[in-house]
């Protein structure tokens, strides 16, 4: 039997307020709620109303919107809404590539700048970023101080773990033993990375849709961005793949996760066929980067 309605009675998310909360979502995070997702996003939310001890999805919509703490809101509401699943060398075929192929590449690319800078934009918990760390270091063409790894991610708890760089066994699910014991160290708490490979990463919060905080992080060799658009809406993806066009340099590459393309996206990047893996370049001459001259 249903609950009657009363103080003790959890608030519904009737479809016009889903509707409202989906869209302002949508603007600013570009996560994707469809058509089928009202009892996803009900499920994800409803602690938020009961702490801030509201009555109803319309006045959490509100809240979002006008209250004055909003931004701290958004934080919260950001955890819930995000999907972070990640673990160490995931999608290994692609990890082959980018050291295999794609990294003597970029050295001779980044060789006049003598550093080489990467970025796993929507990084989750890290471990994406120490991956690719450890594939520079293990590919023996970068100098330590020549590499910049930088990770970023809308979730200020993600990023405050992978600063931590410290994981459990399950994220070492898919990772060479040798590798773990050359960097990890256990201790009480879990795995740590070891500082030789923490020192090359640097992590921050930001939003993707942001594009004047990724300017900040200078131009990019590589940029991973992976098991991420999955989750965004279709203008977010193109706006962000455009940011992603705008701070690669020419000749840089793109890797998306195995399950995304930009097959539905207009842009500039090349295709670029591997031997296992298909990844985006940017045109080394590209008539929308200002800095090919
Ligand atoms: C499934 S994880 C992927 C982690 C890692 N790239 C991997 O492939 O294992 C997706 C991450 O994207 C982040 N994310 C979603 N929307 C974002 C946005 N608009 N800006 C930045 N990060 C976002 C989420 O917080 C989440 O941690």
């Amino acid at each position: 039997m249903p609950k009657p309605p009363g103080p003790w009675s959890e608030p519904s998310l009737k479809p016009e307020e889903y509707r409202l909360l989906r869209d302002l979502i949508s603007a600013r995070t570009g996560i994707l709620f469809g058509p089928d997702a009202r009892f996803s996003l009900e499920r994800r939310l409803r602690e938020r109303i009961a702490a801030l001890n509201l009555s109803s999805f319309a006045e959490y919509h509100h809240y979002l919107r006008f209250h004055p703490l909003s931004n701290a809101e958004w934080e919260e509401a950001t955890e819930l809404l995000t999907t972070n699943e990640t673990y160490l060398f995931r999608e290994s075929y692609q990890l082959r590539a980018f050291k295999e192929e794609i990294l003597p590449m970029l050295a001779t690319l980044a060789r006049p700048r003598r550093r080489l800078t990467v970025w796993s934009a929507g990084c989750s918990t890290g471990e994406e970023v120490y991956t690719l760390a450890i594939l520079i270091l293990e590919s023996g063409l970068f100098q330590t101080s020549q590499i910049r790894v930088y990770g970023s991610d809308i979730s200020k708890r993600c990023v405050a773990a992978a600063r931590r760089g410290v994981y459990g066994a399950a994220a070492f699910r898919a990772t060479p033993p040798e590798l773990k014991r050359q960097y990890f160290t256990e201790q009480p708490d879990g795995f740590h990375v070891i500082d030789r490979v923490r020192g090359m990463c640097h992590f921050g919060q930001m939003n993707l849709l942001n594009d004047d905080k990724a300017k900040l992080l200078g131009r990019q060799d590589a940029i991973f961005c992976r098991n991420v658009l999955i989750y965004i809406d279709a203008p977010a993806r193109k706006k962000i793949i455009d940011v992603f066009l705008e701070r690669l340099y020419p000749g840089g590459v793109l890797f998306l996760g195995h399950s995304e393309s930009l097959l539905n996206v207009s842009t500039a990047f090349e295709l670029l066929h591997l031997k296992e893996d298909l990844v985006y370049r940017k045109p080394v001459m590209s008539l929308r980067d200002p800095s090919n001259g």
